[in-house]
């Protein structure tokens, strides 16, 4: 049954725009995320966000009925989200389109696989039953990620009037790489997506991957059209944000860590297995061991946010980082200079802080949809910062030219790199923070949104 309050435009995605915490006397507070798509939709009016209730706070506020206007959460059951977004979404489609297994060791998709991957077809359509009953007589709904990989199929069975588009926030696999799932698991992720009147993608590679795999195991993307969106940074609020006063103070308190007359070598990312801060670490080892001009005259400041700590591989992920930071630390560090200041934290401020003072961004991911850090930092940055960038970003196709570019696998490169990066001359660096924040917020987030929404009316 449709809603009587239906709404025209519809988001669905795992995440949602809010989440709540349970305090100890049973008090719900809620907290907003930030991101593209959140300032995307603030952009137009009679909306609904439908997304997964992921913590017992959020589970709570849907039995308590208080979940936020233009919000609805879905209550899923807790085992059942689980195996569908810790076992198969960020376990399986994250490590075939970031391309992270270790083939010799893994995958091996076996009974556990396909009594996950049921859960995952449940939980998809969980998210299609509850569009299909809020969406107005012919809306616009837009899915967005691998989450939902079925969800398209599923709601146009539902609803043949609605517009259905999907929206990948990661790469796409190459043909060969995403045959290592299962054949039939491979279509029905393909015919999931198909569902759509429009599949769009971050840059034309990862497109042009999709258009591969439909081809070569489907024969084509038949009627479904193909779209590319390459979201930029949000420059309006990040030099606003990036000039109140907690950032003011957390500069002060990193500028001592720092030290006096030091160079800053700057990475913010997700505590994540694609973002590659082991090579990081290394590279920055090899330079220190390569250059010895730049000890003491240079600091790594990491910085990285707490992610999916619910799956063993990424604990011991942490683990290694946090290892190999010390052992930097203590075969160069001196009384007065830490070489690597690592923080695990969730801290936008003190990452807005570290964007301002750096001399060199390291945003060196293995495999990445876009990384919004790339486009960020020349953005706040307070005197010109030099980018030492992996090709495997999406954001080397926009940012590329202004860049240092890097393989993100060759270490003794990116220590060669980060040499060329902390020696560039003044001028030229400045030179290229601006050609780097042009290119950057070429497309901010609502215009990304508004795009998407004309393209897939106009269809
Ligand atoms: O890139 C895909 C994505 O869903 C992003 O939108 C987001 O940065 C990240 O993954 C968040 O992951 P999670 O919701 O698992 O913390």
């Amino acid at each position: 049954m449709v809603s009587e309050h239906a709404a025209q435009v519809l988001v669905a995605s795992n995440r949602g725009p809010v989440s709540y915490t349970q305090g100890e006397d049973g008090s719900l507070t809620s907290k907003r995320g930030g991101g593209g798509l959140v300032s995307g939709l603030s952009a137009v009016d009679d909306k609904l966000w439908v997304c997964a209730a992921l913590s017992d706070g959020d589970r709570e506020a849907v039995r308590q009925g208080v979940a936020e206007e233009g919000v609805r959460m879905l209550d899923i059951d807790a085992d059942l989200h689980a195996d569908a977004y810790n076992g198969i979404a960020n376990s399986v489609l994250w490590f075939v389109h970031h391309m992270l297994y270790q083939t010799p060791l893994e995958p091996a998709f076996d009974a556990e696989f396909r009594r996950q991957w049921a859960a995952y077809e449940a939980y998809n359509r969980a998210f299609a039953e509850a569009l299909a009953e809020e969406a107005g007589e012919g809306a616009a709904v837009l899915v967005q990620d691998y989450h939902l990989a079925l969800v398209p199929g599923m709601l146009r069975e539902l609803r043949a009037d609605l517009r259905i588009g999907h929206f990948s926030h990661t790469p796409w696999a190459p043909v060969d790489y995403f045959r290592l799932l299962p054949d039939d698991i491979g279509e029905q992720l393909l015919r999931g997506i198909l569902g759509a009147d429009r599949a769009a993608f971050l840059t034309r590679r990862w497109a042009d991957a999709f258009i591969g795999c439909c081809t070569e195991i489907l024969g084509g993307t038949g009627r479904t059209r193909i779209g590319v969106h390459g979201l930029g940074a949000d420059a309006d609020f990040l030099r606003r944000r990036s000039h109140e006063a907690d950032v003011d103070e957390r500069m002060a308190a990193l500028r001592e860590e720092v030290g006096p007359d030091r160079r800053t070598i700057v990475r913010v990312d997700r505590m994540e297995l694609s973002k590659n801060i082991v090579r990081g670490l290394l590279a920055y080892r090899a330079l220190l061991e390569e250059h010895p001009e730049w000890r003491e005259r240079v600091a790594h400041i990491a910085f990285a946010y707490p992610s999916r700590q619910d799956l063993a591989v990424y604990q011991e992920y942490t683990a290694a980082v946090r290892t190999l930071a010390q052992e930097i630390n203590a075969q160069y560090g001196t009384p007065d200079w830490t070489p690597v200041i690592l923080h695990v934290k969730d801290d936008f401020a003190r990452s807005l802080a570290a964007y301002r003072l750096a001399d060199v961004a390291l945003v060196n991911p293995i495999r990445d949809g876009m990384n919004l850090v790339a486009k960020e930092v020349p953005v706040v940055s307070d005197d010109g910062c030099v980018l030492v960038l992996s090709r495997e970003a999406g954001a080397y196709e926009e940012l590329g030219d202004a860049s240092i570019v890097v393989n993100p696998y060759d270490v003794s490169a990116t220590a060669e790199a980060l040499h060329q990066a902390l020696s560039m001359p003044h001028d030229e660096r400045a030179d290229r923070t601006k050609a780097l924040a042009a290119a950057a917020t070429a497309l901010p987030p609502q215009q990304w949104f508004l795009d998407q929404l004309e393209a897939l009316r106009e269809g």
